[in-house]
């Protein structure tokens, strides 16, 4: 992808043919992305380029690369995939690309990890199960089952404003701790925590192989005999060039070989399945 390319892009996004400009730059950039010199040259050339500041004005790709909250995929980011609403009063220009990256593939994995989250905190609190969720975002899973929760429910996050939605949504009924959540886990089997089901889904794609297989020797030792440890990672996908270059948002993308293997490093059996998109791998593993 040359600064040429991206010119005839722009004209494109200038004569109204936004959509399709977006479904162009995703398609380039996936293809360039084969070639990781090739790639890191696209995607600095994207950003020095008139054409990102017509990307941008979609407010699903400026949050990311604005990153407000410090780090990639803020709750506030994926709030915004859930409610397919933007952030903000975007123009009629803006609005049409965002219904475009909304919509993509991706953001769709991460709407169905949140049904499936619904799904299993629901079956878990019917159960009178005690629940951790890690990295627990907002929390969106429990928004249905506000009066339902007891303790023990466990949230950790290390995102102050995040924990405040949850305190807001869910009173006394969670407890929410803002920690980093390896130094929480840490300590947490000498504190006595002890968990029928715990879960992190949208962490481990930001963590490395080894990073992983700490987190999840130290989830393991959280959970109770007879009781389950949830993890969710993305398989590679065509929009991932796109998020890289134009958000600014970089996955460690893991096949179910990965998790597999991760699984058996830790000592754990594990089950494991896709979601209909096929973007995200779901790994169950139990001692
Ligand atoms: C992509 S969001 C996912 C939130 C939620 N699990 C969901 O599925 O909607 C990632 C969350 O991980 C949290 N996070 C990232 N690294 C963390 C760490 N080392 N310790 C605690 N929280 C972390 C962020 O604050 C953020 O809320």
């Amino acid at each position: 992808m040359t600064s040429t390319h991206y010119d005839q892009l722009y004209t494109e996004f200038l004569n109204g043919n936004q959509v399709k400009g977006i479904e162009e730059l995703v398609v380039r950039l996936h293809d360039a992305r084969e070639d990781g010199t090739a790639f890191h040259q696209a995607t600095e050339a994207l950003r020095n380029h008139k054409l990102f500041d017509l990307v941008r004005k979609d407010p699903y790709t400026d949050h990311s690369m604005q990153r407000p909250r410090g780090y990639p995929g803020d709750a506030e980011l994926i709030d915004m995939i859930y409610r397919v609403e933007p952030k903000g009063d975007p123009d009629d220009f803006g609005r049409s690309i965002f219904d475009r990256t909304i919509a993509c593939g991706a953001s769709e994995a991460v709407r169905q990890r949140l049904k499936f989250a619904r799904e299993l905190l629901s079956i878990a609190v019917a159960n009178g199960q005690s629940v951790c969720s890690l990295a627990g975002g907002h929390l969106r899973e429990g928004d249905d089952l506000v009066g339902q929760i007891q303790l023990p429910f466990t949230v950790v996050d290390q995102d102050a404003q995040s924990l405040s939605v949850i305190r807001n949504t869910h009173g006394d009924a969670i407890e929410a701790i803002e920690a980093n959540v390896f130094n929480w886990l840490r300590t947490a089997p000498r504190d006595g925590r002890s968990y029928d089901l715990v879960y992190s889904l949208g962490l481990t794609d930001y963590l490395d192989a080894r990073q992983l297989l700490v987190f999840t020797k130290l989830a393991a030792k959280i959970v109770a005999p007879g009781g389950k440890l949830v993890l969710a990672n993305f398989h590679d996908h065509r929009w991932s060039a796109y998020m890289e270059a134009a958000m600014d948002w970089y996955l460690v993308y893991r096949t179910e070989e990965d998790m597999a293997q991760n699984a058996k490093d830790a000592g754990l059996n594990h089950r494991m399945f896709r979601d209909a998109t096929g973007y995200i791998i779901y790994c169950e593993m139990w001692v």
